[in-house]
């Protein structure tokens, strides 16, 4: 049975970034017996990664985060999964402060710094799936200077998980009433219309790289 593991990197819930996952999750699912679920990251105390070099003491270095909180059972999960989906909101054009310090957590054990090179020490096989959702347009990130905000992830995940697959979601709706926040600089009518038709589009985009990464864990499988 192939495992999935899909985690909300919003501190909202139902909200675009979860939204976009159950997409993912669903096309995962779609194409045969897959166990899967949503976790959430944000209802969680915990810390990113705290320097602690536990996962590089030798001789047995371990493969997963020795500092021991609230994330451990998520990490420990991330270690069985075959399909890990990860979504998360941008902010200051980052992956969230909760997502970024699940990855640190994550990935600093997994990688190898040998005589030889870096390695990828991940334990199993493990397809990947990353979605950004962002109020900025395809237009104005460039625009603002935030183009390359994605490109340090992007190295480290392609070392990681060759062949991961990413999606961002632009222009997403803040909220359900824009008169009652600052926002003004958003127009709430265009807003809507991109939730109701871009968004709507985004979503079956990321229903269809679930089903890719579940078929790319299953060929792994055998
Ligand atoms: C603290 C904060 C910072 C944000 N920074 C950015 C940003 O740098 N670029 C951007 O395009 N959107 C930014 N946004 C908007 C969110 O990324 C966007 O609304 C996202 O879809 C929210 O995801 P959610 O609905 O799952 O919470 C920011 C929102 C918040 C609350």
């Amino acid at each position: 049975m192939m495992n999935i593991l899909a985690i909300n990197g919003s501190p909202r819930r139902h909200w675009n970034s979860e939204l976009i996952l159950e997409h993912a999750l669903q096309g995962a699912q779609s194409g045969g017996e897959a166990q899967g679920e949503i976790a959430q990251l944000y209802p969680m105390r915990y810390s990113g990664c705290l320097g602690c070099y536990a996962c590089k003491r030798k001789p047995n270095q371990a493969t997963i985060c020795q500092f021991k909180d609230p994330l451990t059972p998520l990490l420990q999960k991330a270690q069985q999964a075959d399909v890990l989906l990860l979504s998360t909101p941008v902010y200051f054009f980052r992956e969230s402060a909760g997502m970024c310090a699940f990855i640190e957590r994550l990935l600093y054990p997994w990688t190898g710094f040998f005589k030889e090179g870096y390695a990828s020490k991940r334990p199993k096989p493990l397809t990947v799936g990353l979605f950004y959702t962002m109020a900025g347009t395809e237009q104005t990130v460039p625009e603002h200077g935030h183009e390359h905000f994605a490109d340090s992830t992007d190295v480290f995940f392609s070392f990681h998980f060759p062949g991961y697959e990413r999606l961002m979601a632009y222009e997403t709706l803040h909220t359900e009433d824009y008169n009652a926040v600052e926002l003004d600089v958003f127009d709430p009518v265009a807003r809507r219309k991109s939730r109701e038709e871009r968004f709507i589009k985004d979503c079956t985009q990321a229903r269809a790289i679930g089903a890719s990464l579940a078929a790319k864990a299953r060929a792994a499988q055998g």
